[in-house]
């Protein structure tokens, strides 16, 4: 069984982050974030809904904790959010916001579940946004303070800790796609902000390190799965260069210690100023590699783009998640084995992986086996992955709970557990029973 190709010291766990669940978004001294602000401008989130409530979880989260346990959770990655804990970006601590995170942790530890902090996912306090947000440098120091009373705070009692929550989402995908806060399109915006994010993860990295030299500190990537849209050789070459513009940016510095030469090369006149110890910085060695993995990309060569001259195309008749997304498991063998042959890796998590499908309550109850068949499926092909040696180390299921799904808003639902937004209520899917039945299930020593 599926089960059996894990052993205990896998870890299981299931993921969250503070905008999309907690809600509470003026309580206890939180101020605005980008995205607080982005979900009130008319047609930016579908139906226009925000965060503000949410699920509810900063008032029900030891419920929260309680229904992890019932799942069998290893572990829980949750991120925390920068506008609770320095609510201007910079300035004064709010005690009120950092002591939820103290709170949660204790009731993680108490109902032994591995505490997972990721410092980022996306809700950059406002104030910041107006001293240049991720296009200042200023914002990869700004962070760098937060880190460090995260750390001071907390970090005794963390498990692990991510910087960031896929930067390729914070830089091209709000700064030149447009579709997340800020809502720029701006090619010369968004390399500013992709060089700002590597150098906030690389400080983020030092200031972790200087607390705490024995926490298991990295990054969650949302590294892409591609596949060239035709043997062409012209399909080819614009994948090799997709690829640079949208997964290198990130990943070369912090592995290579340098950008892409193709993107500087296209891009030489509009690339930001690399100070000269910023690539060192952002190189400094991470102790694993997250990612976040749901659907392929097929990439078709387009001359009549600028850099990279190619565009992402859809396969016809494949099966597809609520969110339009291809589902293709084997892609996620192709993403870890590229990967592992480009790069240097340190020990690897999935730190999210699900699908959104159309779900339903009926007679009180959750019937998902769209969503079952899509877990089992990519977690045997990561099952045959470590077996042919790639180090995959954990696998956090995406979501705890359906939740705020940024621009979608709450029409895509992504939780092994339902929520009743009406009564906040928590329905666990049939999802969450296999998955519970899943861990609960594994080997007991090392398998081999
Ligand atoms: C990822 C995000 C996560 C969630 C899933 C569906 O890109 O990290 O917050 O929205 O997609």
């Amino acid at each position: 069984a599926l089960s059996k190709r894990f052993s205990r010291d896998f870890v299981f766990g299931y993921a969250t982050a503070a905008y999309q669940i907690e809600g509470a978004h003026d309580e206890d001294g939180r101020k605005p974030s980008i995205w607080d602000a982005f979900s009130r401008i008319p047609g930016r989130v579908r139906n226009g809904d925000t965060g503000d409530v949410a699920c509810d979880h900063y008032h029900r989260m030891p419920e929260d904790v309680r229904l992890l346990r019932s799942l069998s959770a290893d572990a829980y990655r949750f991120s925390i959010a920068w506008p609770r804990v320095i609510p201007d970006g910079r300035g004064p601590v709010n005690e009120k916001g950092i002591d939820f995170y103290d709170r949660l942790i204790d009731e993680l530890l108490k109902a032994e579940i591995k505490p997972y902090a990721t410092l980022y996912h996306w809700d950059l306090p406002i104030e910041q946004h107006g001293r240049g947000g991720w296009c200042a440098r200023d914002t990869a120091y700004a962070f760098a303070d937060y880190t460090d009373v995260v750390m001071a705070r907390l970090g005794d009692r963390l498990s692990g800790i991510m910087t960031l929550n896929e930067p390729w989402c914070s830089g091209h995908l709000s700064y030149l796609i447009g579709e997340h806060a800020p809502g720029e399109r701006n090619l010369t915006a968004a390399l500013a902000a992709i060089h700002t994010l590597n150098l906030a993860h690389g400080l983020a990295m030092q200031a972790i390190k200087a607390r705490r030299a024995d926490l298991p500190a990295g990054i969650v990537y949302n590294a892409k799965a591609l596949y060239s849209a035709s043997e062409r050789p012209e399909d080819i070459a614009a994948t090799e260069r997709y690829r640079a513009f949208h997964d290198g940016v990130f990943m070369d510095p912090v592995f290579l210690g340098h950008y892409p030469a193709d993107v500087v090369e296209a891009f030489g006149p509009i690339m930001p100023k690399i100070e000269a110890d910023d690539l060192k910085i952002i190189s400094t060695p991470i102790d694993f590699l997250g990612l976040n993995f749901y659907a392929p990309e097929r990439i078709a060569a387009d001359p009549a783009l600028p850099f990279p001259r190619a565009r992402s195309v859809q396969a016809e008749n494949v099966p597809r998640s609520a969110m339009g997304w291809e589902i293709h498991a084997p892609a996620l063998d192709r993403l870890l084995t590229d990967l592992d042959a480009r790069y240097e890796l340190p020990p690897i998590y999935i730190a999210e992986n699900g699908c959104a499908q159309y779900d339903e309550l009926v007679d009180g109850k959750c019937d998902d086996p769209g969503r079952i068949d899509y877990l089992e499926k990519h977690l045997t092909v990561l099952a045959d992955a470590r077996d042919k040696g790639i180090r995959v180390d954990g696998y956090f299921v995406w979501s705890l709970m359906d939740n705020f799904e940024w621009s979608h808003g709450y029409a895509k639902r992504f939780g092994v557990v339902y929520v009743d937004y009406e009564t906040q209520k928590r329905i666990p899917k049939s999802s969450a029973v296999w998955y519970r039945d899943l861990i609960a299930g594994r080997a007991q020593a090392a398998s081999v």
